[in-house]
């Protein structure tokens, strides 16, 4: 019966793709369909080279961002009911959907503070799945889509980006689409959980120094 099982899972993946490809319709460029598609299928390659369940991964990636309480008056609970909702329709163990919704609530890079010290390997593997879809040059163009939409300003002159900001330096530059590499992308790449998530992390990583570099020279029209 174990081809049985491969087969009602497959349903349930196919069925969650459409599910999400319907809910994420409109949503702003860095965080629509494409982007979990991008991180289900990171997932898929990390988990390869991990011990791990799949079907929690994949359940997971595939959920992740189904209603980020950035796009919801900041619902942090709003993803996790759907979810639940969605997998009880579809007959999913009650194990399972509590895998899978501990990891919804625990992937964020806000919420890393808050995350629990001995992470399931499934959450680990997703999270860097989606750190990965944050950094190179699919992050650049996410995160210049978002200021867009947020219309934030790309760069302010005033200050030079850099780690360890003063509170004064950091408040005035906060908003920039530039200055979210500082407070955030270029921090993930040490922060990734497992061995292959460091290994993808480090091109991309250098691809956005790279891209910073040559960001700051022309502006200033070096
Ligand atoms: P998490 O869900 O892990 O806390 P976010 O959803 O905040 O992460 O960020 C996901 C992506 O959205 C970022 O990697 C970036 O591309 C974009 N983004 C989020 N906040 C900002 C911001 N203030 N400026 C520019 N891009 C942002
Ligand atoms: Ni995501």
């Amino acid at each position: 019966n174990y081809l049985n099982l491969i087969f009602k899972m497959d349903k349930i993946i196919q069925n969650t793709i459409k599910f999400v490809k319907e809910k994420l319709e409109g949503a702003e460029a860095g965080h629509d369909w494409f982007h979990i598609e991008r991180v289900w299928k990171l997932s898929r390659k990390i988990a390869e080279t991990e011990p791990c369940n799949l079907e929690i991964v994949e359940l997971s990636a595939l959920l992740h961002d189904i209603a980020d309480p950035k796009f919801h008056d900041g619902d942090e609970t709003l993803a996790l009911k759907i979810s639940r909702e969605f997998l009880e329709m579809q007959n999913v163990s009650e194990e399972t959907i509590q895998q899978v919704l501990f990891i919804i609530q625990n992937i964020s890079f806000k919420n890393r503070v808050k995350a629990p010290k001995n992470q399931p390997i499934e959450l680990k593997i997703v999270q860097d799945a989606d750190r990965l879809d944050a950094i190179g040059a699919i992050g650049i163009g996410r995160t210049f889509n978002f200021g867009g939409f947020k219309n934030n300003l790309m760069y302010h002159p005033d200050i030079h980006p850099k780690l360890n900001m003063t509170k004064e330096e950091y408040k005035k530059s906060d908003g920039t689409t530039i200055n979210h590499f500082h407070e955030k992308l270029l921090l993930l790449k040490d922060l990734m959980n497992t061995q292959e998530g460091k290994k993808i992390a480090e091109e991309r990583h250098q691809f956005m120094l790279t891209f910073l570099d040559q960001f700051l020279k022309e502006w200033n029209v070096e």
